[in-house]
């Protein structure tokens, strides 16, 4: 069986009073003991909530090089110095802010399993891409370099997250069917170029204005083994329902 995640990603929300307290509130909170709740606060923060216990820790991001002159940067070997095992990367908002490629995303990827963290790998089409018919070919090229280049041992380490980028903080959210199609494709493509058991360990999250009002209908999708949350996440209510939502 595999894992149901639910991940908050905090983005460039809360100052340290705000995020402490909602750390405190999540950690000490109870929690279905088959999901795995995980948070992705702000880096700055990472260091001080690593110590947690109930809840798992991640980086939003890490840098693709080891060590050296990258101001403001950091690395997966300093993330897994301060407990963290888990990173989000490929982000679409790294992609389209931070002109992030497949290429350099690949290499985060590896720098993180080199070094013992799981990265959460995002994934998904723009609203152009899926008003054009090309949503598959869009997330099958976002894939390519994990599917083409990772060993079946690697790749059944990573969690991936499907995440419409029209969805994102957008309050529109994808069909559970449209994105239970998707979470499907996704799987399926896993399966012809590795076996159906590589393909059913990975965990593949939902992410774009998840929220308790539809999080029950998206996670009893056969494919949809949890999600990537924004907004709601910084709501321990809304976080919590969520979570609760399996
Ligand atoms: P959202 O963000 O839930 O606010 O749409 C999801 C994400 O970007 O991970």
């Amino acid at each position: 069986m595999r894992k149901k995640i639910v991940a908050g990603n905090w983005k460039m929300n809360l100052n340290k009073l705000d995020a402490v307290e909602l750390f405190k509130s999540l950690e000490s909170s109870v929690y279905p003991p088959d999901v795995e709740v995980i948070i992705a606060p702000p880096s700055i923060y990472l260091d001080s909530f690593s110590n947690a216990s109930n809840l798992k820790i991640a980086s939003q991001d890490v840098s693709q090089n080891s060590n050296g002159a990258y101001t403001g940067e950091f690395s997966s070997e300093m993330l897994f110095s301060i407990n963290l095992r888990f990173a989000i990367v490929g982000h679409s908002e790294r992609r389209v802010f931070h002109n992030e490629s497949d290429e350099m995303i690949f290499n985060k990827v590896k720098s993180l399993l080199n070094n013992g963290l799981t990265p959460i790998f995002c994934c998904g089409e723009s609203l152009d891409d899926r008003n054009n018919g090309i949503q598959f070919d869009v997330v099958n090229s976002q894939l390519s370099n994990i599917l083409n280049n990772l060993s079946s041992s690697d790749l059944e380490k990573l969690i991936i997250a499907y995440e419409p980028v029209w969805a994102i903080g957008t309050g529109l959210t994808a069909e559970p069917s449209d994105a239970q199609a998707m979470h499907s494709y996704i799987r399926n493509t896993i399966a012809n170029k590795f076996t159906t058991k590589t393909s059913e360990q990975i965990s593949i999250l939902y992410g774009g204005s998840c929220k308790p009002a539809n999080s029950k209908e998206l996670f009893s999708m056969k494919d949809i083994d949890g999600g990537l949350i924004g907004g709601a996440s910084l709501d321990s209510n809304s976080f919590l329902a969520i979570v609760n939502s399996f």
